[in-house]
Parts: C-alpha cells; sequence; structure tokens
C-alpha cells in the first residue's frame, strides 16, 4: 500500500468510526427526547413565519428572514431520531412513521425542499414571495402530521 492510499484507507477508517460512535451513544430515549426537541423549536420559529405570512401578525422582514434561516437548519435535525430503535417508547409518533418509511422520508424531504425556496425569498426580503411560499412549507407539516403523529 503506498502512503496516499494509507491516509484514505485511514481516513474511511476514523470517518466509519465516528458514525458507529455517534449511533452507539444515541439511546433510543435520547432520539425521541432529541427529535421532539428538534420538533419544538421547528414549531418556535415557524409560528411568527406562519402569522406574518398570513396577515395575522404585522410583517417583520428582518424576524422573517432569521427565522427562515433558522428553519433551513433545523429541519435537517429530527430526522435521525426517527430510528427503528425508538418503536418502543412512549410519544406521539404513529407506528407508520417506522412500516412506511419511504413516505415519511419522502415528506420530510419535501419539507426541507420548500423550506429552503422560504429561505431564499425570506433572505430577499420579497414578502410576496415568502407570502406564496409559506403555504407550501405549511402543507408539508400538516401532510406528516396527519398520517404520522398522534393527535
Ligand atoms: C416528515 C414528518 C414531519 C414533518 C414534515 C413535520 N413534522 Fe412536526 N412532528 C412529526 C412527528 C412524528 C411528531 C411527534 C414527535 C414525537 O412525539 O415523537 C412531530 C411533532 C411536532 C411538534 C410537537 C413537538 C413536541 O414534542 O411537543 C411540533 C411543534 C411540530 N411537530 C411542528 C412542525 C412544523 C411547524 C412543521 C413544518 C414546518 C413540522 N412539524 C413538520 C412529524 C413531522
Amino acid at each position: 500500500m503506498n502512503r496516499f492510499m494509507t491516509v484514505a484507507v485511514a481516513g474511511a477508517a476514523l470517518a466509519l468510526g465516528v458514525a458507529t460512535e455517534a449511533m452507539a451513544q444515541a439511546k433510543p430515549d435520547v432520539l425521541v427526547k432529541q427529535r421532539q426537541a428538534a420538533m419544538t423549536l421547528i414549531g418556535k420559529y415557524w409560528g411568527p413565519v406562519a402569522g406574518m405570512a398570513s396577515g395575522k401578525v404585522p410583517y417583520n422582514a428582518d424576524i422573517v428572514a432569521r427565522n427562515a434561516t433558522y428553519l433551513e437548519n433545523l429541519s435537517q435535525m429530527p430526522w435521525d431520531g426517527f430510528h427503528e430503535s425508538t418503536k418502543g417508547e412512549k410519544s406521539r409518533t404513529l407506528p407508520e412513521a417506522y412500516s412506511q418509511k419511504a413516505k415519511f422520508d419522502e415528506i420530510a424531504e419535501r419539507m426541507q425542499a420548500e423550506i429552503a425556496k422560504l429561505g431564499v425569498v425570506a433572505r430577499a426580503k420579497n414578502e410576496a414571495g415568502v407570502k406564496q411560499q409559506f403555504g407550501a412549507v405549511g402543507k408539508t407539516c400538516g401532510a406528516c402530521h396527519d398520517g404520522f403523529r398522534a393527535k
């Protein structure tokens, strides 16, 4: 093995080690807490955007831009928490989240894509664009909660 290959293999082993360690650390009850915490923060930063975009709260382009950017990051965080190992934990997640994982993941990806579009118009201070895009984001929240979250 030449030196380059040795370094490449060591790098791959390190990356695998980090992934394995991260998985080993995450106990099911902790994963549930983490996914609920991510969703709670998504709710926190989504609320004002929805209120402003629907005209219920006076519009503030700076808050919308900040919140949309937070949401772009937060929207990537809950998903590894919906791991098979959490099936037996008490939560509002319905069993379908595990048995229909492909559908669940598809909605999660759609939500991230729609929020990314929201981020673009929000940072451009494009109020009309935000008012149009917020509905598309809201639909993805509803689509998943309807099928995968207990009332
Ligand atoms: C792909 C599925 C999915 C999408 C998309 C989704 N959620 Fe959720 N959400 C869930 C599930 C499942 C739970 C229940 C989590 C649990 O208890 O294990 C939840 C819980 C929540 C909670 C309650 C958190 C708590 O534990 O008290 C809030 C608030 C929330 N979601 C907001 C949102 C908002 C706002 C959006 C859209 C911007 C959204 N969610 C998009 C699946 C989703």
